[in-house]
């Protein structure tokens, strides 16, 4: 099979999607938040794609996105592939993007060299890959899986509930109604920037992906005691923001410290109340993202936060909770999708290694219910989330040939 990438309509159609963006930067700087004037309007804009690359469209409850390229046997376990559009506040033009909108290209590229799937073979925006707006990433997926819990806890930061901000976005009927019956798939596969320096490094095109990194994110909050900073003198103060202060150093000595290498943590939100210079906090709410391959190692982990902030707090006088927003377990890859995209790369020529995903990402919840594997391309530097992010056209054009390819192998 003669597989002729079209890059250049790719690479047009990347800046088209990066230039819909609420980000005060311009792109490559990418800010797309879910269920926004803009996340609207970079939705129309693929469904035209797809509707003029000849594939039927359908949305369902929560805004995930469906292109059918129909198969021979239309009633065979379908292959899906596809990733999200939204992009966290100044993030890059790459992530999520690639498995789109190379998903799209990579069907054309089948249709233009006369391939005709067996199985139908179905393309996926997936809504909210990113938490940035209800606190809990992979909405899409996890409602396709029927993974999404009890919605009344989304709330964004206006107040308004998941429930609420999607209906107004137009994306009505009951959430249920997304989830995906028993044996819908196949297999499942999805193209992505590896956001990690390692193939790069190594001069590789495709990483295959063996598994996925276990996701845990939390929301904790210090209540310590306000007041006024200039009377107050420093041996009566219970500062809620110097408590999170040593709380934060503490969970990066214990993910240094960590059996694992694999292990990271990070705090990337702090809310200080009331957020005045001349007024000592007397409530701090930060975020708290753990990670590691080993979903048992990043238990024990935050086991050891909890014990450490509960020490600082009693020695400070505050005291601390946490909401646990999700603590999902790691995901393997299946061999039926690995040893069809080794074939793939094998076929082409193009050299691989295989890689665990350390980012999560909606395959992460496909696994529950569809064999799933995922196709990494390089990024330079390993830079992601961030807007230097960077795939060249031809990382780009060899990861839609492997997916090309792939899905051909899955589909037949
Ligand atoms: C996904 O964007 C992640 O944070 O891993
Ligand atoms: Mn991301
Ligand atoms: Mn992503």
């Amino acid at each position: 099979m003669n597989l002729a990438v079209n890059t250049d309509r790719l690479v047009a159609e990347l800046n088209a999607l990066a230039a819909i963006s609420d980000c005060p930067e311009p792109p490559p700087a990418v800010t797309r938040i879910v269920f926004t004037p803009t996340d609207r309007r970079a939705r129309d804009y693929l469904a035209g794609l797809y509707r003029a690359a000849g594939l039927a469209v359908r949305v369902d409850a929560i805004g995930n996105v469906f292109a059918r390229w129909e198969g021979s046997d239309p009633s065979a376990a379908v292959v899906g592939t596809g990733s999200h559009c939204d992009a966290l506040p100044h993030a890059g033009m790459y992530d999520g993007t690639v498995g789109v909108l190379g998903g799209l290209e990579a069907i054309r590229t089948l249709k233009a060299a006369g391939f005709k799937p067996r199985r139908s073979i179905e393309l996926v925006m997936i809504t909210s890959e990113e938490p940035t707006r209800f606190g809990l990433g992979c909405l899409g997926s996890r409602a396709m899986v029927g993974a999404l819990g009890d919605v009344s806890r989304l709330i964004d930061d206006a107040g308004d509930s998941l429930e609420v901000v999607r209906q107004r976005a137009g994306f009505t009927g009951s959430l249920e109604s997304t989830k995906l019956p028993p044996g819908y798939h196949h297999a499942w596969v999805e193209l992505h920037i590896e956001q990690g320096p390692e193939l790069e490094a190594k001069g590789l095109p495709i990483g295959v992906v063996t598994g996925i990194a276990a996701p845990l994110q939390a929301e904790l909050t210090v209540h310590g005691e306000g007041g006024h900073a200039g009377a107050v003198l420093m041996p009566r103060r219970h500062d809620a923001l110097n408590a999170a202060a040593e709380m934060i150093g503490a969970i990066e000595r214990l993910a240094t410290t960590s059996p694992s290498p694999d292990l990271v943590a990070t705090v990337g939100r702090l809310d200080v109340h009331p957020g005045a210079a001349n007024s000592i906090p007397s409530r701090v709410k930060f975020s708290l993202d753990l990670r590691d391959i080993d979903g048992a190692n990043r238990d024990r982990v935050f086991a050891s936060i909890e014990q450490e902030l509960t020490v600082i707090a009693n020695r400070r006088d505050v005291s601390w909770v946490k909401s646990i927003n999700n603590a999902d377990p790691p995901a393997p890859a299946d061999p039926l999708v690995i040893s069809a995209i080794e074939s793939a790369c094998q076929e082409l020529g193009h050299a691989y290694q295989s890689m665990p995903s350390r980012a999560y990402h909606d395959s992460l919840f496909m696994a529950r219910i569809a064999p799933m594997g995922m196709i990494f391309i390089p990024c330079r530097a390993g830079v992601s989330h961030r807007p230097d992010e960077y795939s060249s056209p031809e990382q780009l054009t060899v990861g839609v040939e492997v997916l090309a390819q792939t899905l051909a192998n899955l589909s037949a």
